[in-house]
């Protein structure tokens, strides 16, 4: 079976937790397109709901199916969010921001009442940190946030390359918000807390992708069929 069709059978398996009148965030990316996908299918045959989206592109989407949509503005406070992650640990600590929404994401993660991440099992991992980790940056004073991202991340034992993510363009790609992204290559990150700190310390940094102590369960499929962490069913 493809990695693709285990994203597929996690959305499967979130969508059961969503009831007639919940306000939903919608994640960003391939694994939570499945969900965003499948929870289109339930709204055309008549299921209310409310939801906000976490991108441009997940709000495109929903748009496309139908999907009834707020915003935090209107709808400050959600009942669930479903949304995937490129890594997650036995701890539910989270890398997310692959595809450039982690501002977002973050943001509609903190105003949910339950965080359900869902994938599959590539990304489950012993310890985080394979995966560059994202950091999104204003534009402004990019080369001294650079500096002080690699100063600081070394005082908490993460070294490696710090690479500005570039779009098939070759220009630097812009986020959401208007942000640029440094992927950050420190290959292990064994102290998140000390590192999610330490980022957060910098004024050029808007955010960062590591999402802690957020998620409240983690739906993973793979060849031994579902896995689920944190809270149950
Ligand atoms: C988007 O910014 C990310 O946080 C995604 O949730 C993450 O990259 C997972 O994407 P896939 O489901 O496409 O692997």
């Amino acid at each position: 079976m493809s990695s693709d069709t285990w994203k597929r059978q996690a959305a499967e398996k979130a969508l059961t937790l969503v009831k007639p009148g919940l306000k939903i965030g919608l994640g960003t990316g391939s694994t939570a397109a499945h969900f965003v996908d499948l929870l289109g299918q339930r709204v055309s045959a008549g299921l209310q709901v409310l939801c906000v989206s976490t991108s441009e592109r997940t709000q495109a989407q929903a748009r496309a199916l139908s999907i009834p949509l707020t915003t935090l503005d209107e709808t400050p406070h959600l009942d669930l969010t479903v949304d995937g992650a490129d890594e997650i640990d036995l701890d539910m600590r989270l890398v997310k921001g692959g595809g450039g929404a982690l501002l977002r994401e973050k943001i509609v993660a903190a105003a949910s009442e339950r965080l359900v991440v869902i994938a599959d099992e590539s990304k489950l991992v012993p310890v985080l940190g394979a995966f560059p980790l994202p950091v999104e940056v204003v534009r402004f004073g990019l080369a001294a946030t650079r500096a002080l991202i690699g100063e600081l991340a070394a005082e908490v034992g993460c070294q490696g390359h710090i690479r500005l993510r570039m779009g098939a363009d070759a220009q630097p790609v812009v986020t959401d918000g208007g942000n640029y992204i440094f992927d950050c290559a420190f290959g292990r990150i064994e102290e998140a807390e000390a590192l999610d700190a330490a980022l957060k310390a910098i004024p050029g940094v808007v955010e960062n992708g590591l999402f802690l102590g957020m998620a409240d369960t983690a739906i993973i499929a793979g060849a031994g069929g579902l896995r689920i962490l944190g809270d149950q069913f």
